[in-house]
């Protein structure tokens, strides 16, 4: 068994989560709020090492009127991750995903009441959150590598995706990853669409579509 997966961002008109330099302030306060409610609604909020590295984010619920937290979740392959990162020095409680556990970096990081894991496949890493963490429900917030994975691997359930109005060129895609070929490409089904409150963006839901 695994979580109820709901990957959620904002992106270009051009389909870019950040421009090159990593620059990725797209959200109207509306669109704040909503990510912080869904944040609010879900057992655990998973980003990659890269969205940590580059943002420094503590992925904590701020803009909605439900304050509950959930746990954080990073996924590293290299298990390059500082220590001082927001996410490992404030509340509450962070898992960290590492395929190349190193014990030192694991112990400092305990010390500060992170929890370690080692994972080889998202499916066995998800069967864990399930399982041993009691996660049923999942947000996977970014950046592009990780939700490449997630879709190329087939393990999600919903994606919400708010389309600010502006054009980056380059940079991070939505999904950065070698792509499919063709025909294998996932179908969706639009759910929901809704122009924002702001006026100016547009938030779309979509799940799988099944044939
Ligand atoms: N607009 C938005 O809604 C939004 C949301 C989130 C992030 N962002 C932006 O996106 C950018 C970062 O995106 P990104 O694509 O460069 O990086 P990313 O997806 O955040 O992180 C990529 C890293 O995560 C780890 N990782 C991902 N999938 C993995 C897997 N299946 N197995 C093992 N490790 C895995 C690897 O870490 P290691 O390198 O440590 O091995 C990989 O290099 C930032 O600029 C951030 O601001 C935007």
């Amino acid at each position: 068994m695994r979580p109820y997966v709901i990957i959620f961002s904002t992106v270009s008109i051009d389909g870019r989560l950040a421009t090159k330099t990593g620059y990725s302030e797209l959200s109207c306060p509306y669109d704040k709020q909503r990510q912080h409610e869904i944040r609010s609604e879900v057992d655990a909020v998973m980003v990659g090492a890269n969205t940590v590295r580059v943002d420094n984010p503590s992925l904590t619920v701020k803009y909605s009127k439900n304050r509950r937290n959930p746990i954080r979740v990073v996924v590293t392959r290299s298990f390059n991750l500082d220590p001082s990162y927001k996410i490992f020095t404030t509340p509450p409680s962070t898992i960290v995903y590492t395929s190349n556990y190193e014990s030192e970096k694991a112990e400092e990081l305990n010390r500060k009441g992170v929890i370690v894991r080692k994972f080889l496949h998202l499916d066995d890493l998800l069967e864990d959150l399930y399982n041993n963490f009691n996660i049923r429900r999942l947000m996977v917030e970014g950046g592009g590598h990780l939700i490449w994975w997630f879709i190329k691997d087939n393990l999600y359930d919903e994606i919400r995706i708010t389309i600010s109005p502006r054009i980056f060129g380059n940079g991070v895609s939505f999904t950065q990853g070698e792509g499919f070929i063709g025909e294998d490409s996932p179908r969706l089904k639009l759910i929901d669409a809704k122009i924002c409150e702001c006026g100016n963006e547009v938030h779309l839901t979509y799940e799988k579509y099944m044939k």
